[in-house]
């Protein structure tokens, strides 16, 4: 797989491959159900976590084979899941099969229907952060305030660095985060054309959380 960065938006990564590309069809298709959508958003984090991933870094180790012995690498960073409640928590399961050590911190979020700003409601993370890199999981990036608060939270408790991984991001979104932590990189499968006059992504998926859990 090859993550695509985009001359306007230095910041954002999109990895493009047939397999993403089948299951975002299907993922955003009005006639999934939550209970395929659910797979479907648990599959292309399957997918965009490798990606996600290729700069950890590795400590070369020394062990035996059955037969002899030989140098390998073991991931030697701490590795934080920071899901943002509610949709953000159909990524831990995926994120975790592939990084089963990693530690989960829920950060409850929800963006007023109104304002369009992001409210915190729950915050689950100890004093300090334990972790050497934190991933922010949330499908969805549209004007990008959840994703910067988050990230605001993370780095204000110590994160000494952060990753972003969603499923679709608005060119709003990611051009806010650009403004705001141009240091934080963005991964996601897809970017979308625009944000609507209710700040939802177009095409999109309609409401992530909704759909994950069946709150239409
Ligand atoms: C959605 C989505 C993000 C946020 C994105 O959550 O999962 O957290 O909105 O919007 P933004 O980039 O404009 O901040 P929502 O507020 O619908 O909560 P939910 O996950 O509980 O459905």
């Amino acid at each position: 797989m090859t993550a695509r960065s985009h001359d306007e938006y230095p910041n954002l990564r999109c990895t493009s491959h047939p397999l993403i590309s089948h299951n975002l069809t299907e993922l955003t298709d009005e006639r999934t159900s939550s209970r395929a959508f659910r797979a479907l958003v648990r599959r292309l984090t399957t997918l965009l976590i490798y990606e996600a991933t290729a700069n950890l870094s590795l400590a070369e180790t020394t062990y035996r084979t059955p037969l002899e012995s030989t140098t390998g690498g073991r991931l030697d960073q701490r590795i934080g899941l920071v899901p943002i409640l509610r949709a953000g928590l159909g990524m831990v399961e995926p994120a975790l099969d592939a990084l089963p050590d990693a530690e989960v911190w829920h950060l409850g979020l929800y963006r007023d229907e109104a304002t369009k700003q992001p409210v915190s409601y729950y915050n689950r993370l100890p004093e300090r952060c334990p972790d050497d890199h934190i991933m922010i999981l949330d499908p969805m990036l549209a004007t990008g305030g959840s994703a910067s608060d988050a990230v605001d939270v993370v780095k204000a408790w110590g994160a000494p660095s952060i990753s972003f991984i969603g499923l679709i991001a608005a060119p709003e979104g990611v051009a806010r985060m650009l403004r705001d932590h141009p240091d934080v990189p963005i991964h996601v499968a897809a970017l979308h054309r625009q944000l609507n006059g209710d700040a939802f992504i177009l095409p999109g998926l309609g409401d992530a959380g909704d759909r994950l859990f069946g709150t239409m």
